[in-house]
């Protein structure tokens, strides 16, 4: 059984100021966070000549992952945060206050919910079908750096959960979750680093 590992990147300065989307850097407890990952991830794939990395194309992913060293890293704009649309930058606040509207839509039907010119969960699981395939396909263990929204649904298809549930299954900040595929089914660790 090959190990892929599932993280979100480390806190971002739009983390710390409540804000959506965007392209932040990461915050000091994010870099933190990025040299307690390549520490783990050192040690614990220090055998796997041929892991690799994969990143978003976001700052913040890219970022978390730089001071892992000796693996190599790949881009995947499928692995992009949902897109907010219109509402792309703004604090969760400032969506109910000004466009309540869209805040109750959200609320009732968060999996179906799209965005003004952006994106639904459901838009994301649909492009991450390729990540999936190729997630599946590769033999060396996988360390994916990636968003909240993006590994709720990565998480749900390996964890067998329920489609309806994908919008609210807890993403922890500065978590790891270790996936492990076997013969007798998914077997899932977790180490929280900070
Ligand atoms: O910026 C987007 C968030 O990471 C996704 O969280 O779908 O719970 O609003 P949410």
């Amino acid at each position: 059984p090959r190990p892929i590992l599932l993280t979100r990147h480390g806190e971002s300065r739009d983390n710390v100021r409540g804000r959506i989307g965007g392209d932040s850097v990461i915050s000091d407890a994010g870099e933190l966070y990025a040299k307690k990952l390549a520490n783990f991830v050192e040690k614990r794939l220090k055998n796997e000549r041929a892991a690799c990395i994969w990143t978003s194309t976001l700052q913040r992913t890219i970022l978390t992952a730089s001071p892992i060293v000796g693996f190599p890293k790949i881009q995947w704009r499928a692995l992009d945060e949902i897109n907010a649309g219109v509402c792309d930058g703004m604090t969760y606040e400032e969506i109910k206050k000004n466009m309540p509207d869209e805040y109750e839509s959200r609320k009732n039907d968060k999996l179906r919910y799209r965005y003004p010119r952006g994106e639904s969960y459901l838009d994301v699981i649909q492009r991450l079908e390729p990540v999936i395939i190729e997630l599946e396909r590769q033999r060396a263990p996988v360390v994916v750096v990636a968003h909240q929204a993006v590994l709720r649904a990565l998480y749900a298809y390996f964890a067998d959960r329920p489609l309806k549930e994908i919008p609210h299954i807890e993403m922890p900040l500065h978590t790891i979750i270790e996936i492990q595929m076997g013969v007798t089914g998914v077997q899932e660790k977790r180490y929280k680093l900070m």
